[in-house]
């Protein structure tokens, strides 16, 4: 698939590579100094190339937001229209800029905010670091990458390339009920923690029944 990457910092330069090495093709955007972006597109290779918010969004089949939480305001100024594009937000409400209501998820207020784009978010619940090693694992040992969204087709997509990056994704259900996947790490979410498929089945069907999760899995 063709992905523009807004914002190729820890999440998104590692989104880029993994994606980049999975034969998907990839638009590196944003960035206070365009040979950042020249340098990381040289690194990744002929499927790679770098440009401005409204090329990532030109060029992407799915766009990948991962970029501080205060800029995406001029962020999404920049992007300019979404219509039709399967977006993933990889953000984290931390910081300055426009908050979500009291109640209302992060992805919600996210989503409003992205009219016409097919909205999903991911890739926010692991620390940068962990994600770039634990995309190497296999088999029983790789983790959890939750998504929700309120459309399926979008989740579908955004679910092969998670795999396609080397983790297991996890369709947590609709944005309004996501807000254990948000910040901050706290009793009860899932955010901040590993989670792998064995233990995933447990917190959907939770969630979906607005129950409180299983306790939070450990793993030697
Ligand atoms: N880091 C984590 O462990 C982690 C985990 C889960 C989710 N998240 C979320 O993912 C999002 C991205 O986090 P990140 O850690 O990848 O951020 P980051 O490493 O700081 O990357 C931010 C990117 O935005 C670019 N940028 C352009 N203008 C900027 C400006 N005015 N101020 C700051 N950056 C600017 C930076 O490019 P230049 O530096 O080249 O200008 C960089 O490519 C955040 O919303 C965060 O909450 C982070």
């Amino acid at each position: 698939m063709r992905i523009g990457i807004i914002g190729a910092g820890n999440i998104g330069g590692n989104a880029a590579r993994r994606l980049a090495g999975a034969g998907h093709e990839v638009l590196v955007s944003f960035s206070r100094d365009e040979a950042n972006l020249r340098r990381l597109a040289a690194d990744l290779g002929p499927r790679a190339s770098h440009g401005t918010p409204a090329d990532a969004v030109r060029f992407g089949e799915v766009v990948i937001l991962a970029v501080p939480w205060s800029t995406l305001p001029a962020v999404l100024e920049q992007a300019g229209d979404l219509s039709g594009r399967v977006v993933i937000d990889t953000t984290n409400q931390f910081g300055d800029g426009p908050k979500p209501a009291a109640g209302q998820t992060a992805a919600a207020f996210n989503a409003a905010r992205m009219p016409g784009a097919s909205y999903t978010k991911s890739l926010n619940t692991l620390t940068a670091g962990f994600q770039e090693l634990a995309a190497e694992r296999e088999g029983d040992d790789r983790v959890v990458q939750w998504i929700c969204g309120d459309d399926d087709g979008a989740k579908r997509i955004v679910a092969t390339l998670i795999a396609d990056a080397g983790y297991v994704p996890v369709d947590l259900g609709p944005v309004a009920t996501c807000a254990v996947m948000e910040a901050p790490r706290r009793p009860g979410s899932v955010y901040g923690e590993e989670y792998r498929a064995a233990d995933a089945a447990g917190v959907v069907s939770a969630v979906r029944e607005g129950r409180p999760i299983p306790p939070t899995p450990r793993y030697d």
